[in-house]
């Protein structure tokens, strides 16, 4: 059967010039077995037409709330009701601020009202307008009721600009639907996960970190609950939003972050160790901020525990997967800390290479296990996140409880 087979998926278009990617989207939502009824707002019919809409999804294209004709066929109320999910895609930064604020002034946002049905939105804008402190709070807002966000990604952008703003891909947004009405293969599963840098204290205004912005560990927590894990995110302090529906821990130094994970662990049934914890720590931290009286000056440091090695001691050892930055010998460093730290599998990137790993909207991992060697090629976190769950529940996980 295929993924979407019998799924109604709305599909809301909205005026940025991503839309004309969007023919292509519908295509392969249907290649996948999904049934789209295509709603337009009056901003997309400056960029794309009603009548290719209506050629590639097979259906009627509702653009009005107050088309007699069209209310007849299939009312706002009925289409709301009709829906599995509703897919904006692409969202504006209007539409993502007249969904927050519960408007109801075209046929769209009205759905968006009138359903009960799942919402995922794929924003796509400026980067400038995506930053902006109101799209941000929006976006918090939608989150926190549940809204999913795809995206957006990151590259140059019509307008010439280069940053976060693009629609995520087709085949990404496809994934991600298909993804949506998942099996939810680790229902009953508890995931602990750590994620984003340390920052380890010089004095009360200094600390020393790294470039690690959680993404990745985010994406993997948010991949592990998309297929009905609980999760316990432990995370350093990043600039992203966890994923609703985890149990978030923050915490900022590498001692803390191993308190909690050794006070969670033990009830996990999974630990992801995707966070950069520095390796060693100021060994006193000054009381007072440090003046630059001399030309030179020295720290000393102390080694701090190693986590996913502790973590692994534990009698009741959850699957171990630990991640391996490295720069060079990838796969000589990768084995050597798999077998070192008692891990089950470790997830090795080159972050040696341009576009990929910290910071990255993208990445590339090669996966090892005592037997094992699997190439995940370089793709957006979040399909890099869900082809990593995927397998470690089919080859590890599963194969456990057969
Ligand atoms: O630092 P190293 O390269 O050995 O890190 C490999 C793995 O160990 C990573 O998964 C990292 O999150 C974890 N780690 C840890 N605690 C440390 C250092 C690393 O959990 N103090």
């Amino acid at each position: 059967m295929q993924i979407l087979q019998d799924k109604k998926i709305v599909l809301g278009i909205t005026g940025g010039i991503a839309a004309y990617k969007i023919p292509e989207l519908v295509r392969r939502l249907k290649d996948h077995g999904a049934d789209v009824r295509v709603v337009m707002t009056e901003g997309a019919k400056a960029f794309i037409t009603p009548l290719t809409l209506q050629a590639v999804s097979g259906n009627h294209v509702a653009d009005s709330l107050l088309d007699s004709q069209a209310e007849l066929a299939m009312g706002h109320i009925e289409l709301a009701k009709w829906a599995d999910l509703i897919i904006i895609a692409p969202a504006t930064a209007d539409i993502i601020a007249r969904i927050t604020a519960g408007m109801a002034n075209d046929l769209l946002s009205t759905l968006c009202l009138a359903t009960s049905a799942p919402i995922a939105i794929a924003p796509a804008m400026n980067q400038q307008m995506w930053h902006a402190k109101a799209t941000q709070e929006n976006i918090n807002t939608l989150l926190q009721r549940g809204v999913h966000v795809w995206g957006p990604g990151a590259g140059e952008q019509a307008c010439g600009d280069i940053g976060l703003g693009r629609l995520l891909e087709v085949s990404e947004l496809v994934t991600l639907s298909c993804d949506f009405f998942a099996e939810k293969f680790l229902q009953g599963q508890h995931w602990v996960i750590t994620a984003g840098p340390t920052r380890e204290a010089i004095d009360p205004v200094r600390y020393i970190s790294n470039h690690s912005s959680g993404k990745m560990g985010y994406a993997i927590a948010n991949a592990a609950l998309n297929a009905g894990a609980q999760v316990t995110l432990i995370s350093g302090p990043v600039n992203i939003t966890a994923p609703v529906g985890c149990d978030l821990i923050q915490v900022i130094s590498a001692e803390q972050m191993h308190k909690q994970a050794l006070t969670c662990a033990p009830q996990a049934t999974t630990f992801v160790a995707c966070a950069a914890v520095a390796d060693y720590r100021v060994a006193d931290i000054a009381s007072e901020k440090i003046k630059k009286d001399s030309e030179n000056m020295q720290l000393s440091l102390v080694k701090n525990h190693d986590i996913v090695a502790d973590v692994a001691k534990l009698v009741k050892k959850p699957f171990m997967v630990g991640f391996a930055a490295e720069t060079q010998n990838v796969e000589h460093y990768a084995r050597g800390k798999l077998k070192r730290k008692n891990l089950d599998l470790i997830a090795a990137n080159d972050v040696a290479k341009s576009g990929q790993g910290f910071n990255s909207d993208n990445n590339a991992l090669t996966l090892y296990s005592a037997i094992d060697k699997i190439e995940l090629p370089l793709a957006n976190k979040h399909i890099i996140a869900k082809q990593l769950v995927n397998l470690i529940n089919q080859h590890y996980l599963a194969k456990d409880t057969k």
